[in-house]
């Protein structure tokens, strides 16, 4: 990838890149919709990721490129931008912007990116470029930014440029991945912990259902207002900031002053997967994986009944996984309404799962899931060459 991406570079801008850039996509282990309940979640960053080559220009310009979108830009600088349209580089032009209203000083530049990283696939793609452009510009211009902050920053793009209200979880793993680590991120707090991702004999697949997440940007908000409305009923009575403040048991003293049974469904995922998140990690530091992957299957059926955010793909992916022998656990990750499931496999037993499963998908669903390896990865970071 990285020489290609210096061959193309050279070719579309009559130059050397001086300079590139990695950020890796992620997984969310554990601790669905939770992040922007104030809440625990468990992700980690990836292998596969989004790569930017970059050299600064003398012309006043920032151009970008891509190797996976025909849309390029040219754009003088200017004091801030909009977005325009669905195009790819409203992610870096977000950053550029949040930069500049910052009081930043950017010169001009020319910006090439590329990603092995399944765009729309659930895997974090665009905290992936946001977070890469916010390292690259940091290290080009000295902004002396620390890598928490880059997190902060890009989710504020997300949330206020791109206009989808996501929580921190996504920015924060791929900025903050450390290698066979999970982080354990108190999404209220951003007080966070390393854990040991060790998952013994069994290795942790991505099983992309290649289902196109088509809503899920309006389903994301739905479900964001609703915990926004749930909360507001609870707060009639309670003195809570977050829906991850009550435990179970103060949810089923209160669940009457929620206004209807499905903001009680949406609550009732919320918090007893917020507990979740403690009991996996309370089994990760025990290396206890068996009950770690079982707490991936009950979060599955949670997100499924309760919060309705998965799907006939992902559900037969997590179906299938749970009548096979060598897997001990599996999930929806990321937002859900298609995107990607992980699984924890035995090890001797990859290839004989995956061809399995992606042969019964097939016959179930009519076209076939990918399913690949990855362990947990390090975080954004340059790339010497
Ligand atoms: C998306 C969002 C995250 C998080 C997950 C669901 O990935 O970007 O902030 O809310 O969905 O856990």
């Amino acid at each position: 990838m990285k020489d290609k991406l210096l061959k193309e570079f050279r070719d579309y801008f009559h130059r050397d890149a001086e300079n590139i850039f990695f950020c890796p996509g992620r997984v969310n282990l554990i601790g669905e919709h939770i992040d922007y309940n104030g809440g625990k979640v468990m992700p980690c960053a990836i292998s596969k990721g989004t790569y930017l080559a970059v050299s600064k220009n003398k012309e006043k310009k920032i151009r970008f490129a891509c190797l996976d979108f025909p849309e390029k830009a040219n754009l003088h600088i200017q004091s801030s931008y909009s977005k325009t349209g669905k195009q790819w580089f409203n992610y870096p032009l977000g950053v550029i912007n949040y930069l500049l209203q910052n009081g930043n000083e950017i010169s001009g530049l020319d910006m090439m990116y590329a990603g092995d990283l399944p765009v729309g696939a659930g895997l974090s793609s665009s905290a992936s470029i946001e977070v890469l452009t916010i390292f690259a510009l940091n290290e080009l211009f000295g902004l002396g930014i620390p890598k928490v902050d880059m997190a902060i920053a890009s989710k504020k793009v997300e949330n206020e440029f791109i206009g989808v209200s996501c929580g921190i979880m996504d920015q924060f793993a791929v900025a903050m991945g450390q290698m066979n680590k999970a982080i354990l991120l108190d999404c209220e707090s951003l007080k966070h912990e390393f854990i040991p991702f060790d998952t013994g004999e069994y290795v942790l697949l991505i099983v992309n259902s290649n289902k196109q997440r088509a809503l899920a940007d309006s389903k994301y908000n739905e479900r964001f207002a609703e915990c926004g409305k749930t909360l507001k009923n609870l707060k009639s009575e309670l003195k809570i900031e977050n829906l991850c403040d009550l435990d179970l048991k103060a949810f089923e003293m209160n669940q009457h002053l929620i206004e209807s049974d499905i903001l009680k469904k949406r609550a009732r995922h919320v918090i007893s997967e917020n507990e979740r998140v403690m009991q996996a990690s309370d089994a990760l530091k025990r290396g206890d994986i068996n009950t770690f992957g079982l707490l991936m299957f009950v979060s599955h059926q949670s997100l499924k009944e309760w919060y309705e955010v998965s799907g006939v793909e992902l559900d037969t992916i997590v179906d299938f996984s749970k009548n096979y022998k060598g897997c001990i656990g599996a999930r929806m990750t990321g937002a859900g309404f298609g995107g990607c499931a992980i699984a924890l496999v035995k090890n001797d037993l990859i290839n004989d799962f995956s061809g399995q499963l992606i042969a019964y998908y097939k016959t179930t669903l009519g076209y076939e899931p990918t399913v690949f390896e990855s362990g947990a990865a390090d975080g954004v970071r340059a790339i010497r060459f």
